[in-house]
């Protein structure tokens, strides 16, 4: 079959080439992967990966064999995949089934593939928040793929959003998804929050824990600024207003059994990650040598199969 594979002096680090068959574990399906979207992490991940290696996390696909210990989704099952442990930028992947769900039969392959990450990362960050039914929410970077998702399902859960992002062209389409507020800067968020979500880190971290209510926490979950924090003297010295808060880190990977909320994401027929540029998956290569630039949203490569149409 054909893979992408990690080539450190190939443009964009990567190569189109014949591989082995993957062979699946007892807990693992075997999935014809028809699209996949890359993610920042997978980007991320790219220099360090051993080269020869398949990279590639999320995607969506048909499954071709179920797993042999005959759990998870059967044969001929539509499925979205996340696999922390790469390998999905491949014509066909093996995937462990507590890392699939099945997907609706009806619902586009470039959508589902989205999905994966962005949408089960957002979902369990709101729940470390707690019940958040009418409670004032942030989400900064709010037009990232995580952040929009988690505004929509913090929307859709009863909670006051507050939605911060720096493109102020896309608060319309912010305010759309559910955003009650939003602001370009934190500077401007006038009340304080129950408990907030940072996709950007450095700064914005700083400036939202300082937003914070008594006992309210901020998750930095992203730090996409790429920038230190650092935090003022006096940050972390509380009286009756500033009691109790925090912040804390998160990684999906250690997040268990994803399964049921990957399939109640992916047969949500509203959440979006924003919008999505479909393109032919021979184009990986020169698209990361580019700069990986995309849209709001995500790029989604469509897997060629030798049965392909066209
Ligand atoms: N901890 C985990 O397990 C986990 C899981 C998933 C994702 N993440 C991390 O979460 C972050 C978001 O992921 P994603 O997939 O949602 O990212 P994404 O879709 O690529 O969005 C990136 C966002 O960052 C904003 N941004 C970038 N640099 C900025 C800066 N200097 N100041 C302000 N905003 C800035 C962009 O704003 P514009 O739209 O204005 O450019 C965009 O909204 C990433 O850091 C990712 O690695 C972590």
């Amino acid at each position: 079959m054909l893979a992408w594979t990690t080539t450190p002096s190939a443009p964009g680090g990567l190569t189109l080439s014949e591989v082995p068959e993957p062979s699946p574990l007892p807990h693992e399906l075997l999935v014809r992967v028809e699209a996949f979207a890359p993610n920042p992490g997978d980007l991320a991940a790219l220099p360090g990966a051993p080269a020869g290696s398949i990279p590639g996390w999320d995607g969506a696909g048909i499954v071709l064999e179920a797993a042999a210990d005959g759990a998870g989704p059967q044969v001929g099952d539509r499925v979205v995949f996340l696999g922390l442990g790469a390998r999905g930028w491949a014509q066909r992947r093996a995937v462990p089934h507590a890392a699939t769900a099945a997907a609706p039969s009806d619902a586009a392959w470039e959508h589902l593939a989205t999905l994966p990450v962005p949408a089960t990362s957002a979902l369990r960050a709101l729940r470390k928040l707690g019940s958040i039914l009418g409670r004032r929410i942030l989400i900064v970077g709010a037009t990232s793929a995580v952040g929009r998702i988690a505004l929509q399902l913090a929307a859709r859960s009863g909670a006051h959003v507050v939605a911060v992002a720096r493109d102020e062209s896309r608060h319309a389409d912010l305010r759309r998804l559910g955003a009650h507020e939003t602001h370009a800067a934190l500077s401007a968020v006038a009340a304080h929050v129950h408990g907030a979500i940072d996709m950007i880190g450095g700064q914005h971290l700083v400036d939202a824990y300082a937003l914070l209510e008594p006992g309210a926490t901020v998750i930095a979950l992203g730090h996409s600024a790429g920038t230190d924090e650092r935090f003022p003297y006096g940050a972390f010295i509380a009286d009756p207003t500033t009691a109790d808060r925090s912040i804390t880190s998160f990684f999906l990977g250690s997040e268990p059994g994803l399964t049921h909320e990957m399939a109640y994401l992916a047969a949500d027929r509203q959440l979006r990650v924003g919008d999505i540029d479909t393109r032919p998956w021979t184009e990986l290569a020169t698209w990361i040598d580019q700069g990986a630039p995309r849209p709001s949203g995500r790029d989604v490569f469509r897997v060629d199969h030798a049965d392909s149409p066209g």
